[in-house]
């Protein structure tokens, strides 16, 4: 009898068809997540032993109980905040995830939004279809220069490593906080040009044009960006976030745009999510904000690697083997 494995969504066909080769497999086919409810009894119903997971899901301890057969959890990303990784320690569940293979593709789109929201495509682009755009204009719609500009990156992993590397064509200066120096980073940053200097947040906030979020979200980083940072920013300064929603209190940051402490915001990640087309942030959109659907690491090719490695995490929990990327507490 083959193993049966619950998959929460239609993933890339190059991770299904490596389940299918081992597993009874039942994905969720629809658009929208199953409820916390529907997850619980199909698992029941199932007995599955294998649960794959997209971030949209609220794994629990009562989720991992449903099955008195579950072995493994692997999630369809990097983060996993949406599990509770206590609940799954005690009952030894491994849970794996996707880090490395979205890295880059990540920091390509927060510079997506950093370039965006600088040199003000989207409202570029408004101008035109409103048919507003009648002749050249010596100021029309003039932001900031973003090279030789000072990026702050608030968390220097993988991916906050990769944004870092990305501004030496922009030749700018480089400022990183994190828990604690990261000295592999700098390293390697160094040898791609980019002199990352390490500095406290409160000093990343008052000195950096660009302000970029790369923390993953847990208790010591929930609302890290609320309304005294806005007021430790520059008044010209640009967040970006492409982390998680909850990072940025968005309260705080509906006030900063209302109020100028800083000049915009480019957001992939919100809170809530998703983010209602008519909440009040939105109101901000596009002269202060920019705001897209959680797809920073949609790349063809990333999607299809995250499959492939999801698919990879949950056989080897199903094997009894230590998975190959393994979610850990910090
Ligand atoms: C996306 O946000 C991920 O965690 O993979
Ligand atoms: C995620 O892979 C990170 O470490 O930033």
């Amino acid at each position: 009898d083959k193993p049966t494995v619950y998959v929460t969504r239609r993933i890339p066909d190059a991770g299904i068809e490596r389940l299918e080769e081992d597993y009874d497999v039942h994905v969720w086919e629809e658009k929208t997540p199953p409820s916390k409810e529907h997850i619980i009894e199909t698992l029941a119903d199932l007995e599955a032993e294998g649960l794959l997971c997209l971030l949209s899901d609220d794994i629990d301890g009562e989720v991992m109980d449903a099955s008195p057969n579950l072995e493994v959890i692997s999630t369809f990303s990097v983060g996993y905040d949406h599990i509770d990784m206590d609940a799954a320690a005690e009952r030894d569940i491994p849970v794996g995830h996707t880090p490395g293979v979205l890295s880059e593709t990540t920091a390509d789109f927060a510079w997506s939004l950093l370039m965006t929201t600088a040199r003000r495509t989207v409202e570029g682009q408004d101008y035109v279809l409103d048919g507003e755009w009648e002749t050249w204009g010596p100021t029309l719609l003039t932001g900031p220069d973003v090279h030789h500009a000072t990026l702050g990156v608030i968390g220097m992993g993988n991916i906050g490593t990769e944004v870092a590397r990305r501004a030496a064509g922009f030749d700018m200066d480089v400022l990183y906080s994190d828990v604690e120096p990261n000295e592999d980073a700098e390293a390697e940053l160094a040898e791609a040009g980019v002199d990352a200097q390490f500095v406290d947040q409160d000093e990343l906030l008052a000195e950096s044009d660009f302000v970029s979020l790369h923390v993953p979200l847990m208790d010591a980083t929930h609302h890290l960006i609320s309304e005294s940072e806005f007021k430790q920013m520059k008044e010209e300064a640009i967040l970006i976030n492409t982390s998680r929603g909850p990072v940025v209190d968005p309260d705080a940051l509906y006030t900063a745009l209302e109020k100028d402490w800083i000049t915009r915001a480019g957001l992939d990640v919100t809170e809530p999510e998703p983010l209602p087309a008519d909440h009040e942030l939105t109101d901000h959109v596009p002269e202060k904000l920019v705001v897209t659907p959680h797809i920073a690491s949609a790349s063809i090719q990333t999607r299809n690697k995250m499959a492939r490695m999801a698919a990879d995490n949950l056989a080897a929990g199903l094997a009894g083997n230590s998975l190959p990327n393994s979610a850990h507490q910090d």
